[in-house]
């Protein structure tokens, strides 16, 4: 019997003619990418109507539906490949790392049981102890796991830390502990904290929500003084957050003394680098690298600066039980092959069960760049940086933050203080409507400024110029 009549499946020869179609047809994208607006008009009735144009009651052939969607997302979606997207932390997606996804949707392997996929779970195990070793985490100790991306690996921390403080946590919850646990972060650090304050039980009180300095990096007294308040009062702290490279304008919180405090306070110390660890690629970019070696546990997001597609984060640990500790568990009907090899299964050991082969983007990546390849990337994008910190200086912008990360953040101290926030909503808004490239309003200090981060390794000095040029004309069209 033949599943065709299901329509679930091409034939052979169907499987290989849509195949090169829709190949080629990525191929077009990524060619004509620059000829593309970067950011659609935000028709909604539009939209839906679109969405909704296939109907299921009447299927179409694999083409039309492939056209279809490729027009859809064409026209309508922020196109985070282009070279003029200068947004947030979603890169140009590479060649290895989409025939890495096309292998594992083909393949399926089922990473949870390590017996169902052997291979697939040591390569990412092999991956994970090399970017933890970059990280300087010592082979013997280190240990890690892929994640949906760095909110999951945020709340891995979280919760990989009460644990570590509070053994009892994982079978009576928090209901048992005698004090209430509290954990620290900065102003700018991500709003997935807030979410693993939640998911974790602990509420969001347990955030202590720390001030920064003026450039946005945590403030060490601050976080000194709550923490003894918090003892005071009878509170139980336990983890410090510090942010390598924070989602507004690339801040890195100052993480050898914030390790030297959870040394001090016998705190876990989790650093959120899903953006600026990156920076292991090419030490000498970021002095303070070494510290990070210091913390418990660190976030690191290879769908951002690795530039390979949505989802794949780290959560990578130097306290080599503690994944064991917080998810091990059994289950009858979970294969048992496995069980006498001396091998973990997957799903004993993170917050997923069932698991995508998340690390293989990365793997393929790594096997034909090689740390060379990636190192070039990142000194590239930051050279980039600083020459759009150069040009912008040229045109009379100024430049409120400090970061060697290539995260820009600007505003033109000539307009009037009263006026700068309808200012740059203005300018941005007008950037965004021209199509020509796709930029942010950050609030710095409680002032609006304007964003922009080179995201992508394709973004040249001529971009960097045509964005300049653009800013330019929009901030006299404003002027006039
Ligand atoms: C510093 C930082 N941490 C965590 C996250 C969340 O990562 P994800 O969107 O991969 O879950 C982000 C996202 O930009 C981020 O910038």
């Amino acid at each position: 019997m033949t599943t065709k009549n299901f329509n679930l499946d091409l034939d052979r020869e169907e499987r290989m003619y849509i195949g090169t179609y829709l190949l080629e047809r990525i191929n077009d994208y990524m060619g004509n990418i620059r000829e593309i607006r970067v950011s659609p008009e935000l028709d909604v009735d539009a939209i839906v109507q679109f969405a909704q144009k296939l109907s299921f009651d009447h299927p179409v052939g694999a083409q039309e539906a492939i056209d279809h969607i490729l027009e859809g997302l064409i026209q309508f979606q922020v196109h985070t490949p282009h070279p003029r997207y200068f947004g947030l932390y979603n890169p140009r997606p590479n060649d290895m790392g989409i025939m890495a996804d096309t292998i594992t949707a083909a393949f399926n392997p089922q990473l949870a049981a390590w017996s169902h996929a052997p291979v697939a779970v040591e390569i990412e195990n092999y991956v994970l102890k090399e970017i933890a070793a970059k990280f300087g985490y010592s082979s013997e100790t280190a240990d890690g796991t892929f994640t949906t991306g760095g909110a999951e690996a945020n709340l891995t921390a979280v919760l990989t830390a009460l644990i570590h403080h509070f053994p009892s946590y994982a079978k009576e919850g928090l209901r048992a502990l005698k004090a209430q646990p509290v954990m620290y972060a900065s102003t700018e650090s991500h709003h997935s904290l807030v979410k693993a304050a939640r998911s974790s039980g602990l509420g969001t009180d347990s955030l202590r929500i720390l001030p920064t300095d003026s450039q946005l990096r945590m403030n060490v007294r601050a976080l000194q003084q709550q923490i003894a308040a918090d003892r005071a009062a009878g509170y139980a702290p336990f983890l410090i957050i510090g942010t390598g490279g924070t989602t507004g304008s690339g801040a890195i919180d100052p993480i050898g003394a914030l390790a030297d405090v959870a040394e001090d306070e016998r705190l876990w110390l989790h650093v959120d680098a899903a953006y600026g660890g990156a920076c292991v690629f090419v030490p000498e970019l970021l002095e303070q690298l070494h510290d990070f070696r210091r913390a418990d546990s660190i976030t690191f997001d290879a769908h951002k600066w690795m530039s390979v597609p949505m989802g794949a984060g780290m959560y990578l640990t130097r306290h080599r039980d503690i994944l064991h500790r917080a998810f091990s568990i059994s289950a009858d009907y979970m294969p048992k092959e496995g069980a006498g090899l001396d091998r973990i299964d997957p799903f004993t050991h993170s917050i997923q069960w069932s698991r995508r082969f998340i690390g293989l983007k990365l793997y393929l990546s790594l096997a034909t760049a090689g740390w060379e390849g990636y190192g070039k990337v990142v000194r590239q994008q930051a050279e980039m940086g600083e020459r759009l910190r150069q040009e912008l200086t040229r045109s009379n912008w100024t430049v409120v933050n400090d970061t060697v990360l290539p995260v820009v953040c600007f505003t033109d101290i000539r307009v009037p203080a009263e006026s700068r926030s309808k200012f740059v909503s203005f300018i941005c808004e007008e950037v965004l409507r021209s199509g020509q490239a796709w930029i942010s309003i950050y609030e710095m200090n409680k002032e609006p400024v304007l964003r922009a981060c080179i995201t992508n390794y394709e973004t040249t000095a001529e971009d960097i110029i045509a964005l300049v040029e653009l800013l330019k004309s929009v901030r006299a069209k404003m002027m006039n």
